[in-house]
């Protein structure tokens, strides 16, 4: 049995084919990016029709690059949100259509749940029960997997999205989106004591994140830098930047060990690419022995071989429905 991945729900156009056993064939990415560079940012209708002029070429790719000829393929499983809709929709019409047209069963995909089990589709011996800390652009949280789809969401943030917070401070500083990457990159030479950032809710007793006052912080620091006529110092404050936001999702996840003794942990989403991140992850997981589980890059950020993998979890779960499936922008971890 082959499974078809769609992922539509943002700016990349990704199609993966995995097997039953969980082995990727092939994971499909066509970015965007470079389209979306001139705005500083996503513009939906703009990610709708790039998805709508990529989605042929990359279905035929996956399956060639994939040696599968499409009759093999017993199940489709497609990102059904959260994300944009009109990137959603696409996917989804893309998924309903080869449904019908060759009479295979689609299901839609919580995407959130498809960064979640990124870890368990690169280390099938990583089981529940584990800890998922989920960074992505538009999600911050913190869940138990007690067991495949039992979650119990420990915290999540109260406004801006860590990978937001470092995407919206790098477009502050003049860097170039991806903000992430970009902000990464200009940290590399710079220094983090340099300048004085607030670590986010470090001393509230409380599972939950917080990032939009960093990234006030930060406006108000490039203002007054700017008003004294100083320099602002790009690479010293990207430095700030990324270890206020890596010691708030750090000092989050050691209290939900506390809190659970659970010594699996996964760390998965966009921002889990970032090298920094996962050498504060080793350091912190060593020292309290747990086992420490980052997926390759290429499943941390969207892809469609996540997607193919949550539908085929849903066929071994009995979890396959007839549903009308429809688009979710504002779909949760709980739906
Ligand atoms: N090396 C990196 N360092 C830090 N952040 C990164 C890095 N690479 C990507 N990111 C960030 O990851 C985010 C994108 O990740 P991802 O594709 O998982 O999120 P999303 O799909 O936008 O959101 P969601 O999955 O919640 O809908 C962006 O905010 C981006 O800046
Ligand atoms: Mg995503």
């Amino acid at each position: 049995m082959k499974i078809l991945g769609i992922e539509t729900s943002c700016d990349e156009t990704s199609l993966g084919i995995i097997n039953d056993k969980g082995d990727i064939l092939s994971n499909l990415v066509y970015s965007q990016v470079q389209k979306h560079i001139p705005y500083g940012g996503i513009v939906p209708e703009v990610a709708s029709r790039e998805h709508v002029k990529a989605i042929g070429w990359v279905y035929n790719l996956a399956l060639e690059q994939a040696r599968t000829d499409i009759k093999d393929v017993k199940l489709i499983a497609v990102t059904q949100g959260p994300g944009l809709q009109g990137p959603l929709l696409v996917g989804i019409s893309f998924a309903k259509g080869l449904s019908l047209a060759l009479n295979i069963p689609f299901t839609g995909v919580n995407h959130l749940m498809g960064h979640i089990y990124s870890c368990m589709l690169d280390n099938a011996t990583f089981k529940p029960p584990f800890l998922a800390l989920l960074v992505t652009g538009g999600n911050t949280l913190i869940t138990l997997v007690e067991e495949i789809f039992v979650h119990k969401l420990l915290g999540s943030t109260r406004d801006d999205a860590a990978g937001e917070c470092l995407d919206k401070t790098a477009r502050l500083l003049g860097l170039e989106y991806p903000g992430g990457p970009a902000i990464e990159k200009a940290a590399l030479g710079g220094n983090a004591s340099y300048y004085r950032l607030p670590v986010p809710l470090i001393k509230e007793d409380s599972l939950d994140f917080s990032f939009s006052g960093l990234k006030t912080a930060v406006y108000y620091l490039v203002e007054e830098l700017k008003k004294k006529g100083k320099e602002i110092e790009v690479n010293h404050l990207a430095a700030s930047v990324q270890e206020a936001v890596f010691s708030a999702l750090l000092d989050r996840l050691a209290r939900a060990q506390d809190l659970t003794g659970i010594e699996k942990i996964a760390v998965v989403g966009g921002v889990a690419s970032n090298e920094r991140l996962k050498y504060r992850l080793k350091e912190f997981t060593e020292k309290r022995n747990l086992m420490l589980n980052v997926p390759p890059s290429v499943l941390c950020t969207d892809n469609g071989a996540i997607t193919a993998f949550v539908g085929l979890l849903k066929h071994r779960h009995n979890r396959i429905d007839d549903d009308i499936i429809d688009a979710q922008p504002f779909l949760t971890l709980q739906d």
